[in-house]
């Protein structure tokens, strides 16, 4: 079949992520008649990167690498190893501001290796055993490398026990002033994209290393500790501390793991068989629980366009700290309280947003930071989908048709939203509105060229055949061609790569 040069283009960037060994720079995905936007920073070549997930050498045994060779973020991550489960033990107490931790974390080693690292911006590490050995740790950059007592072999599968304590340190690579750990009047916020994880605890921090989790948070019995998936138990300790026990049992992206302390008012419910645990600080009105508790109405919408719910509990949480985000953290998004006192139709927007991340982002994850288009442009689109679905008004329009005719006339030929290509924004673009709005407009565009028909059987079967992994911008593209029997390389392109507004779909 003859492709069109954008296609080309396609199928040299996903050859790129295939390839991650070299980490050569990432294809530019334009068209090479298209001059370099000089606002841009990333389109050019990236700093070499020593980055090599796989061991070459059979006999030997070498270190991990310290980077997976994401597009954005090479350092995010490590070769190596690939996490199964952690368990985190944790007590946070607001009196001294600081966070003891006991991370169990079970992997397996894809590598023979002599060394390995973890991500880490925590508190100060006491010690770390390897198979109840102790280890050897070096500290530096936000990169813990541990030397185990014993090399371990390729396909073996290991424990790493890390202890630590302290007060938590700021997050270095932070991308907003309210991502990592932060401190509230009366407990502790966890929470951040594209990074967070490191802050609380060692972590192989990227989305392509997903994992289950159980956290065990003790707080004082007077606050409320919650966090992702099923609430397991609620025990009294010593000391008047409450220890909550949360476990997600889908894999689970780390950044998507989160913990929040403070004073709640903590509901529990059930909806479909599955728990409901949603929480708002108890400074907020009432009348934010009300509207939070939209969240199973919510649910019951988008499981008709997007499929069943992929996880075994829901929730929401809506802290008073001046975020300024909410997110999609996993089975129990945060919200930031702004979204809940304006009066523009209410917040029920926002969270058909988060919860549309639960189909897309969390149980689809992304593969590479710079594909952030596929959790972003599709939990826009269900904002649209929503607004539609329960007349809510919002700036747009009536219909997801009027909402896409609206932003494709009110942005101008010149609009920054047409030169920041969705599909490859660039590190420093990450969370632009292209990434949003032109996400979105992508995602409509395409069921304007495949027809509704077509259109509503690839977003579920994206969903569910993608469920619990990673997928890529390639592969929703194949899976596009596949459903609607087109060939859609030229209508992507336009759509996620030029930097110029695409023709009317
Ligand atoms: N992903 C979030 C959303 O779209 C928004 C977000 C971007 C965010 N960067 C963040 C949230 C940093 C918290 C921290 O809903
Ligand atoms: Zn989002």
């Amino acid at each position: 079949m003859a492709r069109p040069r954008g296609a080309r283009r396609l199928a040299v960037a996903a050859a790129g992520l295939i390839l991650l060994t070299a980490c050569t720079p990432p294809p530019p995905g334009l068209p090479d008649s298209d001059p370099p936007d000089p606002t841009r920073t990333v389109l050019g070549p990236q700093p070499p990167v020593e980055c090599a997930p796989v061991v070459d050498t059979e006999a030997s045994f070498d270190p991990g690498a310290p980077g997976l060779c994401d597009s954005y973020y090479p350092q995010a991550g490590n070769g190596g190893y690939d996490v199964e489960d952690y368990h985190l033990d944790l007590t946070y107490d607001p009196a001294t501001q600081t966070l003891r931790g006991v991370a169990t974390i079970t992997a397996t080693a894809t590598a023979n290796l002599r060394t390995f690292n973890l991500d880490y911006y925590g508190p100060d590490i006491e010690s770390v055993r390897v198979d109840d050995q102790s280890a050897a740790t070096e500290y530096s950059g936000g990169e813990l490398v541990v030397t185990p007592a014993e090399p371990i072999e390729a396909g073996t599968r290991f424990t790493i026990v890390a202890r630590y304590g302290g007060k938590p340190r700021g997050y270095p690579g932070a991308s907003g002033p309210s991502t990592g750990f932060l401190v509230t009047d009366d407990g502790a916020i966890a929470l951040g994209q594209p990074q967070s994880a490191a802050a609380w605890f060692p972590v192989n921090d990227h989305p392509r290393d997903k994992a289950t989790y159980t956290i065990a948070i003790s707080v004082p019995s007077n606050l409320a500790a919650l966090s992702n998936g099923v609430l397991e138990s609620r025990r009294e300790g010593p000391m008047g501390f409450t220890t909550w026990t949360w476990r997600e049992s889908s894999p689970m992206a780390p950044y998507l793991a989160t913990m929040v302390v403070g004073n709640y008012r903590v509901v529990t419910g059930t909806h479909d068989g599955r728990p409901v645990v949603t929480a708002v600080h108890t400074s907020l009105p009432t009348s934010v629980d009300a509207e939070l508790a939209r969240t199973t109405e919510v649910i019951d919408y988008l499981q008709t366009v997007f499929g069943p719910y992929p996880f075994d509990a829901l929730g929401g949480i809506v802290v008073n700290a001046p975020l300024g985000y909410a997110l999609e953290t996993q089975a129990r998004p945060v919200y930031d309280q702004s979204f809940f006192n304006v009066d523009q139709g209410g917040a029920s927007w926002v969270i058909a947003h988060e919860l549309a991340h639960q189909w897309y982002g969390d149980s689809v994850s992304i593969d590479d930071w710079r594909e952030i288009w596929l959790n972003e442009g599709f939990a826009t689109y269900a904002e649209w989908l929503w607004n539609e679905h329960s007349g809510t008004q919002r700036s747009g329009g009536a219909t997801v048709q009027a909402t896409f005719d609206t932003w494709y006339r009110i942005f101008s030929d010149n609009e920054r939203l047409w030169r920041v290509p969705p599909g490859d924004p660039g590190a420093d673009d990450l969370f632009h509105q292209a990434v949003y709005i032109r996400g979105a407009m992508t995602l409509h565009a395409l069921r304007r060229t495949v027809g509704d028909e077509a259109f509503f059987r690839i977003l579920p079967e994206w969903a569910s055949r993608q469920k619990d992994t990673t997928g890529t911008t390639m592969e929703f593209i194949a899976l596009a061609e596949e459903i609607s029997g087109q060939e859609l390389d030229q209508l992507f392109h336009d759509w996620l790569y030029s930097p110029k507004r695409p023709p009317r779909p």
